[in-house]
């Protein structure tokens, strides 16, 4: 059998499953692969927790299980997705030195017992996790089986980013220093003038927690800037070894759902292959969805928490390359509620990815363990080795998948502009309760797939050609490649409010927001304020409220509430929106602008998603009751019925016109 390393994305896609061969009796391993393989599995991840099995004593290496375990596995046609073990540090590590360990904001550490328990910047750490990651990728870099490589678990996983350890301090002061030059150059961008904050030297500067009232938030932007670039030298100092020493393999890491602690992009780039860990359902519940929404789709997860993910994180990597490493395959352990999927749902979820471009959808877990903390997460199979509900739906899905065979690339309608320090401005200084970038950008992803419209999620700069309609939600901080993208775009524009509204150091731009948009959209925000909920100006079928902005400019006001309130203003091909991108006021705007953008856009019945893919069409049911396709949708069904089940995927390709 014979595997191909850095399988292209044009290849069908994969599916796969993480598997914990030290969890179980190596009398099993055997079985589980070929019962693997019997599911319609290809792609097996495992190792990236097991550095006490590797190394139990300092220096003293077990390779023999690992050796045995990756044979059987290979043997049986399973390419192998070998994880570096560095988000579990042994405890003979920790106790040889204990300042590797992460401080919180409150000045404890974090100490040995679960996982992650290090911190990023602590240099000693960073050369043990090269010395472990040079050991495992020396032993198997050059395994047939071994296909590529996770360095560690979910950067950032338990709010990990953040450490103020002595470490941190020490790191960030040589950070700044190499960003500013001068100690006069920070006191000026940050403005500490301001309450008398300025420094005489860069040794002067603490981490911005523990402080009397907030930090300045140019202070906390800094930190979380150079929190990320931590996170990516961790991650690049791990890729430089495995790039030595397993030639071929491609390089991935698993990111997480709704989380913006480090820049992504930034990963994207040191990755060949991103991928997400996607638990719709643990998400849902865990995250600022309506109680509503979290009711209607306890059982589905709500219809835009994969798609967003998938759009997103295909955009982080340079050739769009994403998978995803870990699909919820029933409950979750680490919700406040943990309901089990619809039956259904792990094919639709696993369809979805591939409507979506992934290469792999790789299920967490093989099977449930029965003790330590994650006792109640679902498996494929249950801890007597019995199949679990989802494992029947994985064939289901791996049969799809080779039925609808080869999809074309994604087609390109809309561009959704992100950027991580958005959410990291909101966030330092949201100025209203629950006022996030990200979640301006979710707002506005939904509005646009309730049309039933694709959206590629891009980081500012990128390339627009082929979009009809580029929406920036949220964006403080405008770079200038930003100006010189969307000023040679023809297509239309949306503006979300705050863009432009502080420069890279968290100043208010002097010519006042949108600051470099000025030279796409003529105004000057004179004004803004937050609403508290109930304070609403009501508009026809749509609300102004939480977030409102006022503006001097000579544009025309497109929008406006049943108060005379603007919510919406446009210039030529650009429309700026004035109030927060709540639902309704989202949509209203989204649709005039994707119409004159000549996007063909359907009004979907609630809990419907579409996803072109080439030819085809997808259709996702995410609703609890049955839903039937709109006329506009056209093919002939490749898979499913146009009244699509709860559940229900529906695949359609041109031929018989629909309807
Ligand atoms: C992920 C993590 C896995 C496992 C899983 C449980 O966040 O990467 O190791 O803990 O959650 O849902």
């Amino acid at each position: 059998m014979s595997l191909t390393p850095n399988s292209p994305s044009d290849q069908p896609m994969r599916l796969g499953v993480c598997y914990y061969p030290e969890h179980w009796d190596e009398s099993l391993w055997a079985d589980d692969a070929r019962r693997m393989v019997e599911a319609g599995l290809s792609r097996v991840r495992i190792g990236e927790f097991a550095w006490s099995r590797i190394e139990p004593e300092p220096g003293r290496f077990d390779w023999g299980w690992l050796d045995r375990v990756i044979a059987v596995l290979h043997a049986a046609g399973l390419g192998i997705i070998l994880g570096t073990p560095t988000a579990t540090p042994p405890k003979w590590l920790v106790d040889q030195m204990p300042d590797m360990v992460a401080t919180d904001r409150h000045g404890r550490p974090r100490t040995f017992g679960s996982r992650r328990h290090y911190c990023f910047s602590h240099d000693g750490y960073r050369t043990e996790a090269v010395r472990i990651t040079g050991a495992v990728s020396e032993r198997y870099g050059r395994h047939p089986g071994v296909v590529s490589w996770q360095t560690d678990n979910e950067f950032g996983c338990h709010d990990t980013v953040l450490s103020y350890s002595p470490a941190a301090a020490q790191a960030f002061r040589a950070w700044l220093e190499t960003r500013y030059g001068t100690i006069a150059a920070l006191n000026h961008a940050w403005g500490n003038v301001f309450w008398s904050m300025e420094y005489r030297s860069f040794a002067e500067v603490d981490l911005p927690n523990l402080t009397v009232t907030e930090a300045n938030p140019a202070h906390w932007l800094a930190f979380r800037r150079f929190s990320s670039d931590q996170v990516i030298a961790f991650h690049r100092a791990q890729v430089a070894v495995l790039r030595e020493l397993s030639p071929g393999r491609d390089i991935t890491h698993n990111a997480m759902g709704f989380f913006t602690d480090y820049d992504h992009h930034d990963l994207g780039w040191h990755c060949d292959v991103l991928g997400w860990d996607s638990y719709p359902l643990g998400f849902l519940d865990s995250f600022p969805f309506s109680e509503a929404d979290k009711l209607a789709y306890a059982r589905q997860g709500h219809p835009d928490i994969a798609a967003f993910h998938h759009d997103l994180y295909r955009g982080c990597t340079r050739g769009g390359r994403w998978s995803v490493l870990e699909q919820q395959p029933g409950p979750v352990n680490w919700a406040r509620y943990n309901p089990a999927p619809l039956p259904g749902m792990v094919r639709l979820w696993t369809l979805e990815a591939l409507a979506h471009g992934a290469e792999l959808v790789s299920y967490f877990r093989w099977r449930q363990f029965p003790k330590a903390q994650e006792q109640h997460h679902a498996g494929l199979l249950r801890p007597d080795s019995e199949p679990a509900p989802a494992l029947a739906e994985v064939r289901a899905a791996a049969a799809d998948v080779a039925a609808i065979g080869a999809i074309g690339p994604p087609p390109r309608a809309v561009a959704l502009i992100f950027a991580y320090d958005a959410d990291w401005i909101t966030g330092i200084q949201p100025q209203g309760a629950g006022l996030s970038a990200l979640w301006a950008a979710f707002a506005c992803y939904t509005a646009l797939r309730e049309l039933g419209l694709d959206v590629d999620i891009v980081p500012p700069g990128a390339a627009l050609d082929g979009y009809a309609l580029c929406v920036v939600p949220c964006l403080p901080h405008v770079p200038e490649r930003l100006v010189e993208s969307l000023g040679a775009f023809p297509g239309q524009i949306v503006i979300g409010p705050r863009s432009g509204s502080r420069n890279a150091d968290f100043a208010i731009p002097d010519a006042l927001p949108p600051g470099p948009l000025q030279a796409l959209f003529p105004a000057k925000v004179v004004r803004v304020e937050s609403l508290r909920p109930g304070l609403v100006h009501q508009g026809q079928g749509w609300r102004i409220e939480r977030w409102r902005e006022e503006l001097e400019t000579a544009a025309q006001i497109e929008l406006a509430a049943d108060d005379g309130t603007p919510a919406s203003y446009r210039h030529d091909r650009v429309r700026y929106l004035a109030a927060w991108p709540e639902p309704g006021l989202a949509r209203a705007v989204l649709s005039r602008a994707a119409q004159e953008a000549g996007l063909a856009c359907h009004a979907l019945p609630e809990g419907l998603r579409l996803r072109r893919a080439g030819e085809h069409t997808f259709a996702f049911n995410y609703g609890a009751a049955p839903t039937v396709l709109p006329q506009g949708v056209c093919g002939e069904l490749l898979l499913g019925t146009r009244t699509l089940p709860p559940a229900g995927v529906a695949v359609l390709a041109p031929g018989a016109p629909g309807g």
